[in-house]
């Protein structure tokens, strides 16, 4: 299969010369669901805030598909990226919040009911499409923020910490309602976390970042059988 999204020698340093990210390199292929482990300030944010056009990197390139990104503004990626706060339009309801990314594109409004009700079957928020995001629970909203984000039909699904501001039953349980919904769907995903379990249970490929740099990048089992260092066995609690 040809190799999808591709990274080649990212470098990241911020304007006080501290270096955020070091020559990353990372090939996923279609359909890979890759999670990013690491401890805080490791840089997981920031290279996906570059995957997304929303930063730029120093020096490298990105490509997906044949195409090279490195210049290319986020809006015309197409890529999904999902925050840790969902980020969700307080004042709009959730129809409207789904709808959003859509309209943006100037889809037709027969389209957008469409795509919008597809969504909500896909999340469970069926009954929930008038109701604003003040009267959703956590959970609720965090399927809302799911359905906006891949209403769009983005070809590439970013995750950075989407259930960071649960707490730990919940998180539990949307963690594995979330891998359900995106093992259906064959796009790529990047779910970024500082949790082991939830990387190993999100991702069929993992990396492993410690100040800036990818430690050891394989399957959740390579890691767990065969950690490269010390500081990756401490980390995963092998
Ligand atoms: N705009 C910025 N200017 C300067 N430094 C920054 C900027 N954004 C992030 N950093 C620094 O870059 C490093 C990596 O930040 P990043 O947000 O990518 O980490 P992270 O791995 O996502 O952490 P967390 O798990 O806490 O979300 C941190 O040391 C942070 O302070
Ligand atoms: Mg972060």
């Amino acid at each position: 299969m040809e190799n999808h999204l591709v990274l080649e020698e990212i470098n990241k340093e911020f304007a006080d010369g501290s270096l955020i990210l070091k020559d990353i390199n990372l090939r996923l292929k279609q359909g890979t669901k890759l999670s990013i482990l690491g401890p805080s300030g490791s840089g997981k944010t920031t290279l996906l805030r570059i995957i997304a056009g929303l930063e730029t990197a120093d020096s490298g390139n990105i490509f997906f598909g044949k195409k090279i990104l490195n210049n290319c503004p986020p809006h015309k990626r197409n890529f999904g990226l999902m925050f840790q706060d969902f980020a969700l339009f307080p004042h709009m309801n959730v129809f409207d919040n789904i709808a959003f990314g859509l309209k943006m594109k100037r889809m037709d409004r027969s389209k957008i009911k469409l795509r919008v009700e597809q969504m909500l079957v896909l999340t469970g928020l069926e009954k929930f499409e008038s109701r604003h995001i003040t009267e959703l629970s956590g959970g609720e909203r965090q399927r809302v923020a799911l359905a906006r984000t891949l209403a769009p039909s983005p070809c590439l699904l970013m995750l950075d910490e989407p259930l960071s501001s649960l707490d730990r039953v919940l998180r539990k349980r949307l963690l594995s309602e979330l891998t359900l919904i995106i093992s259906a769907l064959n796009i790529t995903t990047i779910f970024v976390t500082h949790d082991h379990e939830e990387a190993f249970a999100a991702g069929n490929l993992l990396i492993v970042m410690n100040e800036g740099k990818i430690e050891q990048q394989g399957t959740p089992e390579q890691l767990i059988q065969t950690p490269k260092n010390k500081w990756i066995k401490n980390f995963l609690g092998v």
